[in-house]
């Protein structure tokens, strides 16, 4: 085949006109730009753009560990959470859902269900303020939190509701619940662990809040389903699924968040 020859002599050839002329497009972005600025965080937003941090220490870590190390480095709400001085980038999934359902109010009593390493606790404890009262519960081990009182005890045994309850000393206005159990790769073991928390966090809600309270609860997949969503509908007056960007774009998780409790049965 014949190559054409390229020469720095000769007549200079017009420069063909690029398919996208900057000048004739609406935004005068070209709209590549246009949707790359379209989809560009917002001022104050985390975003990936800028970061490509490499393991250094790969060869000592088997493939997985390595994988999920790169992707902790160059996570912009990981980063974002360390500069802010947060203890999880799970924090901003709270801050976001507060800013779209106005969750958290100063005076508000909060209870945090699996609450370590404890970002979900700086939130409701900053947003509550002195007057509000937060209380957690984990199996681990959660460092003190400014203004947040915490069990550390499985939520799941039968005493912790009781005492949830002697530690927030009256009614919540809000019940979050962020836990989650370790998978075991069995789907539908997975599945009905999963749903048990989420019954379990209900249960305790609907018995702890003031009426008008709200219940935040992490759920997967097609969200709360069932019977409990139909236990969510009959007890709150509104009933959404939310996914805040914070919240992994490859993981199933998602949050239901009810509001308006209509108050206990036997109230
Ligand atoms: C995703 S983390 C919570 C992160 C937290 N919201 C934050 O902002 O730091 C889920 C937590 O649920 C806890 N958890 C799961 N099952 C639990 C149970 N039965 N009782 C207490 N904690 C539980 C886990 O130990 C884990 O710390």
């Amino acid at each position: 085949m014949e190559r054409r020859k390229s020469s720095s002599k000769g007549p200079k050839r017009p420069k063909r006109a690029r398919s996208t002329d900057i000048a004739k497009t609406a935004l005068g972005v070209e709209p590549e730009k246009r949707e790359r600025k379209k989809n560009a965080p917002t001022k104050g937003e985390a975003s990936s753009r800028d970061f490509n941090v490499h393991v250094k220490t790969a060869k000592r870590r088997d493939y997985g560990s390595t994988l999920w190390l790169k992707r902790q480095l160059n996570d912009p709400y990981v980063r974002k959470a360390k500069a802010e001085g947060y203890r999880s980038r799970a924090a901003y999934k709270l801050k976001e859902l507060d800013e779209k359902f106005s969750l958290l109010r100063r005076g508000s009593r909060v209870v945090d269900l699996g609450c370590a390493p404890g970002g979900w606790l700086q939130v409701a404890a900053k947003a509550v303020g002195t007057e509000g009262r937060v209380v957690g519960i984990d199996y681990l081990n959660v460092p003190a939190v400014a203004g947040a009182d915490v069990l550390e005890m499985d939520f799941l045994d039968e005493a912790a509701p009781q005492a949830l309850k002697d530690l927030l000393g009256g009614e919540a206005d809000i019940v979050l619940s962020d836990m989650a159990a370790p998978t075991t790769g069995h789907k539908s073991t997975d599945h009905l662990r999963i749903v048990a928390l989420a019954e379990a966090a209900l249960d305790f809600a609907e018995d702890v809040l003031a009426p008008g309270g709200a219940f935040v609860c992490k759920v997967f997949a097609g969200g709360a389903e069932g019977d409990l969503l139909a236990r969510l509908k009959r007890s709150f007056e509104v009933v959404k699924h939310a996914k805040p960007k914070a919240s992994r774009q490859d993981s199933a998780e998602k949050y239901v968040v009810a509001t308006g409790f209509r108050g206990r049965v036997d109230d």
